[in-house]
């Protein structure tokens, strides 16, 4: 079966070609960065805009580089939510169009269930059931994985996510958008316990996380460090980074502790960064479990996990997969990844 994928939640205009027989995949992204980068985050109308245009073209060029035909396809999987209303609707369109002319099924898929499935599209894959850490710019959660599509929700972020504190301390540094690779670099500069910012709900018995406390910190350091000072950015980076890998470590132990599993499968932008690869990995695998990532390419948004996840989704469920007939596509700017049925 070949799945066409297409993403368009955020910033990203992201399609994919997987043929589940033979694994293949073809996958070209378009990144709106620079567009969005002098106003220091994604400005919504301006996603939309520009997705109408990469779309269509990206798709042309999948099919081609696949050597297939719009006919070749077999079903189209698109992410309906969560995300940017008018961006996703650029997505949906475009799917239920494609779909309409062609007679071949659309199938909506929930982006996190996209990022959660990527990992299998790794070599080792991890094998079900496994804890997933979520960590991107919208969200940070920790999800128990029994198999596609049963997932129960462990732990989540009560106010920032951690890639959006990473987005806003990079702001603060006096950084570039998106800012998590280049606090991660800067941080590197940095001299370890210079400076030792809180680690917020480590001790605390749930799997609850918050980030907003850190970014003020972060705000407190920076107005009192000397402007002129590049170590002290540095330091203040290294803080950052070091008090988010601690979090995120501590939890992730305490997660598989509970529910008894040794694995970890980590998705999401965040989970591109080296220093929390770095704390997992040792983490975990002094307790003998294993550590699961995506492949490095798709880390942050593509369309290749959206069609493998529509894909995954149309082999389980068949034909209740899809919104053919009577149920029509919609978009869910917000939608509860543990209630993915509802509509
Ligand atoms: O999953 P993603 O591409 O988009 C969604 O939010 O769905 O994640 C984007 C987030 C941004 O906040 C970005 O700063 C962060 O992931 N990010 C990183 C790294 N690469 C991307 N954060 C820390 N270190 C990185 N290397
Ligand atoms: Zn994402």
């Amino acid at each position: 079966m070949r799945v066409l994928g297409i993403e368009s939640s955020c910033d990203e205009t992201g399609v994919a070609l997987y043929d589940s027989s033979s694994g293949a995949l073809v996958h070209a992204l378009h990144s709106q960065v620079d567009l969005h980068r002098a106003y220091g985050g994604v400005v919504p109308e301006l996603a939309s805009r520009d997705h109408v245009q990469r779309l269509l073209p990206l798709i042309n060029d999948v099919l081609q580089r696949a050597g297939a035909k719009r006919q070749d396809i077999d079903a189209i999987a698109v992410t309906a939510g969560p995300g940017l209303a008018g961006a996703l609707l650029v997505g949906c369109g475009v799917a239920a169009g494609l779909g309409y002319a062609l007679g071949k099924p659309v199938v909506p898929v929930h982006h996190l269930e996209g990022h959660l499935l990527s990992p299998l599209l790794g070599n080792p894959a991890p094998a079900f059931p496994f804890v997933s850490l979520l960590v991107s710019g919208g969200h940070t959660q920790f999800l128990q994985v029994l198999s596609p599509g049963q997932y129960a929700l462990l732990g989540d972020t009560l106010d920032d996510a951690a890639g959006e504190a990473f987005d806003k301390t990079a702001q603060m540094l006096g950084l570039g958008y998106p800012g998590g690779p280049e606090v991660s670099r800067l941080a590197m500069a940095g001299v370890p316990g210079a400076l030792r910012l809180p680690r917020p709900m480590i001790d605390s018995p749930t799997l609850d996380m918050s980030f907003s406390g850190l970014k003020t910190a972060v705000l407190t350091a920076v107005q009192r460090m000397d402007p002129a000072s590049e170590s002290a950015r540095a330091d203040i980076a290294r803080a950052f980074v070091d008090a988010v890998v601690d979090v995120l470590t501590a939890k992730a132990v305490q997660a598989l502790a509970r529910t008894g599993l040794s694995d970890l499968v980590v998705a999401g932008g965040v989970g591109a960064n080296v220093q929390l690869r770095a704390g997992l990995d040792q983490a975990i695998t002094a307790r003998s479990g294993r550590v699961y990532y995506p492949p490095a390419q798709l880390c942050t948004d593509n369309g290749a996990m959206i069609a493998y996840a529509g894909y995954v989704r149309l082999a389980r469920e068949g034909a209740g997969a899809t919104r053919a007939g009577a149920r029509p596509l919609r978009v869910h700017p917000r939608w509860d990844l543990c209630n993915l049925d509802a509509d």
